[in-house]
């Protein structure tokens, strides 16, 4: 529980927290549950297990249909939502989360406001988080919320419980855990660019793949296939986390863990995830040269095999990759656009208007 904030009152904080203790126990299923709504449709986006495969193709598709509407029928995507308003609240640093975020709920039409800096926030004069997210519920019909607390999610799902107005949650990261829409949107972008059925993939999540909340958000989505194979290629102390990879293992994921190089890995998988190390939380930043994408592997790749990043990048990748014009293969860029249109497909499905977008877009491909 640590980085949530309860206040400047220990008796308060410690009565708020064991209520939320026995929240946060409850079983998966329940939790599951507590995030839809009675028809069980999904209305809360915390954890990357709740997406079974229909949900994600039904975004995949909302994605692609708004991406071509955009194109056509600007005004229309933009009416869509003009009567919502969303907050996005990043307790820490985000570039195309935040934005991509900003940017979807602009096509949309909807009000939308930022606190990215808590120095103006109330906290300052001792209000707690669980205060601060009803507040905020009483302004908004959606938060889209980042925080370095790996339970920042389930708390801010606990206090909407609680709260006489609640609205959506959406998680844009939460600690080393979760970055769910991010998982999203990195499916969205295999499915988009393989030219092939996503049973039967192999992917090599290469980095920090310990911390990197994008690894298992991003893992625990792909367990849905059929036969799929995740490589983790990682030095000993950065490999995967005990809890991603016993959830994937029960779902028939094949699991291998590659400690000293990336090299033998590139020939085997389809997709190749590199990531940053997460050295916010502790340690090292320096990656170890032995698992460094260098210009050369591009060409050792399976045909088809794609190379991915959440971003930002540093050493990671061979920065002369970045010269080369147009490469298929090179999907980081595309990556970080795709998540702009898989997060105007997750507020148009909370607000119940993305089959509208789909019948848009049958529309304009009858009329073309
Ligand atoms: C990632 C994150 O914040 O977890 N970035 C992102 O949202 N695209 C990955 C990272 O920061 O390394």
């Amino acid at each position: 529980m640590d980085n949530i904030y309860w206040g400047n009152f220990d008796t308060i904080g410690k009565y708020d927290r064991s209520l939320f203790e026995d929240f946060a126990a409850q079983s998966t299923e329940e939790i599951r549950q507590a995030c839809c709504d009675e028809q069980g449709k999904l209305v809360h986006l915390i954890k990357a297990d709740h997406f079974d495969l229909s949900f994600l193709e039904t975004i995949c598709e909302t994605a692609k249909a708004a991406r071509k509407i955009a194109k056509v029928d600007f005004e229309f995507l933009k009416g869509l939502l003009k009567h919502k308003s969303v907050l996005n609240y990043f307790h820490q640093p985000s570039s195309r989360t935040f934005l991509s975020f900003s940017s979807a709920e602009a096509y949309l039409g909807m009000r939308r406001e930022e606190v990215r800096d808590m120095k103006t926030s109330s906290a300052i004069k001792g209000e707690s988080d669980k205060d601060a997210l009803r507040t905020i519920s009483s302004y908004f019909d959606a938060l889209v919320v980042r925080h370095p607390s790996d339970y920042f999610d389930l708390f801010a799902l606990w206090v909407m419980k609680h709260s006489d107005r609640e609205i959506p949650i959406i998680n844009a990261g939460s600690g080393t855990k979760e970055h769910p829409t991010q998982g999203i949107l990195d499916y969205y972008t295999i499915q988009e660019s393989m030219k092939r059925e996503l049973d039967g993939m192999s992917i090599a999540y290469v980095g920090d793949c310990l911390r990197g909340r994008t690894v298992h958000s991003l893992a625990k989505i792909m367990s849905r296939h059929q036969n799929t194979t995740a490589y983790f290629v990682a030095p000993d102390h950065l490999q995967i986390d005990a809890e991603t990879e016993k959830y994937i293992q029960q779902r028939g994921t094949i699991i291998h863990k590659e400690t000293a190089s990336l090299q033998d890995i590139i020939p085997l998988v389809d997709v190749i995830y590199m990531t940053r190390i997460q050295n916010e939380h502790g340690g090292a930043a320096e990656y170890d040269p032995q698992f460094i994408f260098t210009k050369s592997m591009l060409e050792e790749m399976k045909p088809g095999a794609i190379l991915m990043h959440p971003m930002p990048k540093r050493e990671e990748i061979d920065p002369a990759i970045d010269y080369i014009h147009k490469d298929q293969r090179v999907m980081y860029w595309r990556q970080q656009r795709n998540g702009m249109w898989v997060r105007v497909a997750l507020l148009a499905h909370f607000f119940g208007v993305d089959e509208k977008i789909r019948k848009k877009y049958q529309e304009i491909t009858l009329t073309l």
